[in-house]
């Protein structure tokens, strides 16, 4: 019996050995990849794969010139410069978290992705497979021991890029080998925007063979001074992947800021310990592009929110990684920036008046039937403290600063991380402030300004709306009730809708 079964499973590898190198010799057919190509990839990677597609002059990072053969990401070892078909298989499966390139997995079969690439290597002339593979040795699993020392490599090897937490904030201006566009390093804390797999395999991929095209160096190269051990390498993935900041991570579905109640005083600033065990809530932002100047290639991605109230008032912390403390009039600061230098900005927006049921005011910044609040904080210059001004919106040719600002806000600058709180009080006597109120749903949106990456005025990054709702102690009657409201209307609509279908 036990004899039938060995032979049984024999069989069984023995087919699947033959079934694979047929599709080992099947794989990919340039003619039929070229087709595909046309459709799918030319507009942004070129008619000739040149990387000069239509699209190419709005997006950074460019789409990559595949006539160049020079390749990004790859498991092959430093004596093979090009990838496997495997590695190229990943990234058009996977796309590039961060990047415009999609991910194309759901679109296309496997037949068509080995089609394509079939085509794009015959482009630069690629051909057959590397010779070998990168050592990764004997892994080293994560400790706190391990942590420590590859912290240690890491202050040595990789801050001078990466900056001293990993936040891509160091001080250098790094640009790509193509056309010289302006690069920045990786923000290590958000493994989840990483272009090519955050696994530690895959940061330790990186580590020894670098990022061709670009300044991120091999620390396998024998002939550099900085070069790592197989052991050392696993030190510093483990270290890398121990600084992930969940924080920062933008969930699904996650739509509602909720505020805390507090009980005594309100925090004094942006690193008062009372922030410490309030809930955060992370949102994308996106480039501004309803009204002019129109804006595709911002650099900040996503903003971190905080909220707590008193009897008395409101606080908001607002947090976002930035890897540039934008200063005008600072000679370090503008060395860093490409061109003109301006402040770094965050604005909260909100409607005057809450709205009746879900309503949200127009998406840009309100309409004449919906008036918004806008608070703008801004970082200063060297001549000029921060400040905060109080805007009146109806649209964005109707925007209005007021003399006099009811809002407080300081903000501090951290090894690549701007904290901004902001204060009001709950209530005021203007006829134009939006008044808060305890257990309502308010709409809420933010928006950011990177004044290293040229953005200025309408050149800005903004979320779409969200809500903020002042949480009262569990048990309160006055946020129980709009959910039992809503939740009869809702009950009462499935009835409709059940005895409508019947009839
Ligand atoms: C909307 C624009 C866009 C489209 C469409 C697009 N790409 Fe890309 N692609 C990019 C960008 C941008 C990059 C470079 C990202 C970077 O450098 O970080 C890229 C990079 C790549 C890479 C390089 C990975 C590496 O390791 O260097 C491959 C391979 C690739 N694309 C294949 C394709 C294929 C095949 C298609 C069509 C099925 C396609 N792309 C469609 C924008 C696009
Ligand atoms: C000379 C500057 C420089 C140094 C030194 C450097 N890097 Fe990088 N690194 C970069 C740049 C630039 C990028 C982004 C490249 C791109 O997106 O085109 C990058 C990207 C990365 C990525 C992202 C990979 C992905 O899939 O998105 C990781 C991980 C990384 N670096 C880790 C390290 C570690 C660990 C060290 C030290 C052992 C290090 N780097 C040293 C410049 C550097």
């Amino acid at each position: 019996m036990r004899r039938f079964w060995i032979l049984k499973y024999l069989l069984i590898v023995s087919i699947l050995l033959i079934v694979s190198n047929i599709s080992e010799a099947a794989k990919g057919d340039k003619e039929a990849g070229k087709k595909i190509y046309e459709r799918r990839c030319a507009w942004c990677h070129g008619w000739n794969g040149a990387g000069d597609g239509p699209a190419a002059d709005f997006l950074n990072p460019r789409p990559r010139d595949f006539t160049s053969g020079i390749y990004k990401y790859k498991t092959s070892n430093l004596d093979n410069p090009f990838p496997y078909e495997d590695d190229l298989y990943k990234m058009i499966a996977e796309g590039m978290p961060g990047t415009s390139m999609p991910f194309w997995k759901d679109v296309l079969s496997s037949n068509d992705i080995w089609n394509l690439i079939a085509y794009i290597k015959s482009l630069a002339g690629l051909e057959g497979e590397p010779a070998a593979k990168i050592n990764y040795g004997k892994q080293v699993s994560s400790s706190a021991d391990s942590i420590k020392k590859g912290k240690e490599l890491f202050i040595d090897r990789c801050s001078e890029c990466h900056g001293d937490e990993g936040k891509g904030d160091a001080m250098k201006k790094l640009k790509d080998d193509w056309v010289g566009n302006r690069l920045w390093p990786r923000n290590l804390t958000k493994p989840w925007m990483f272009r090519a797999g955050s696994d530690p395999k895959d940061i330790y991929s990186r580590i020894s063979t670098g990022i061709s095209g670009t300044p991120m160096p091999a620390f396998d190269d024998p002939a550099s001074k900085k070069k790592l051990t197989e052991e050392d390498k696993w030190h510093v993935v483990n270290y890398v992947t121990s600084i992930k900041n969940e924080a920062r991570r933008i969930k699904d579905g996650d739509t509602v800021i909720k505020a805390k109640r507090l009980t005594g005083d309100m925090p004094k600033d942006a690193n008062d310990e009372k922030w410490k065990d309030v809930e955060s809530t992370a949102y994308p932002l996106v480039g501004q592009i309803i009204a002019k100047e129109r804006f595709f290639t911002p650099s900040v991605e996503e903003i971190t929110l905080k909220a707590v109230y008193n009897d008395k008032e409101i606080a908001f912390l607002l947090e976002w990684d930035d890897r540039t403390k934008s200063i005008p009039g600072d000679a370090k600061a503008q060395e860093l920036a490409d061109g003109e230098l301006n402040e770094d900005a965050v604005a909260i927006q909100l409607p005057v008046t809450i709205p009746e049921g879900m309503e949200k005011p127009y998406f840009g910044m309100g309409d004449s039937g919906h008036p918004v609040n806008v608070w703008q904080w801004k970082s200063g210059t060297a001549k000029a403290e921060q400040s905060i001004k109080v805007m009146d919106a109806t649209g964005f040719k109707n925007i209005k600063a007021r003399d006099k600002a009811d809002v407080t806000a300081k903000g501090e600058y951290n090894k690549g991380t701007w904290k901004v709180m902001m204060k009001r009080p709950l209530k005021t006597d203007n006829k134009d402030d939006i008044q808060f109120e305890e257990g309502k749903f308010t709409p809420i949106a933010f928006a950011t300004w990177d004044g290293t990456n040229g953005e200025k005025g309408s050149k800005h990054t903004i979320t779409t709306w969200y809500w903020i709702l002042l949480k009262p102690p569990t048990g309160s009657m006055v946020f129980i009730w709009p959910i039992f409201v809503a939740g009869i209307v809702l009950g009462a609509e499935i009835l409709i809708a059940r005895s409508a279908q019947k009839k």
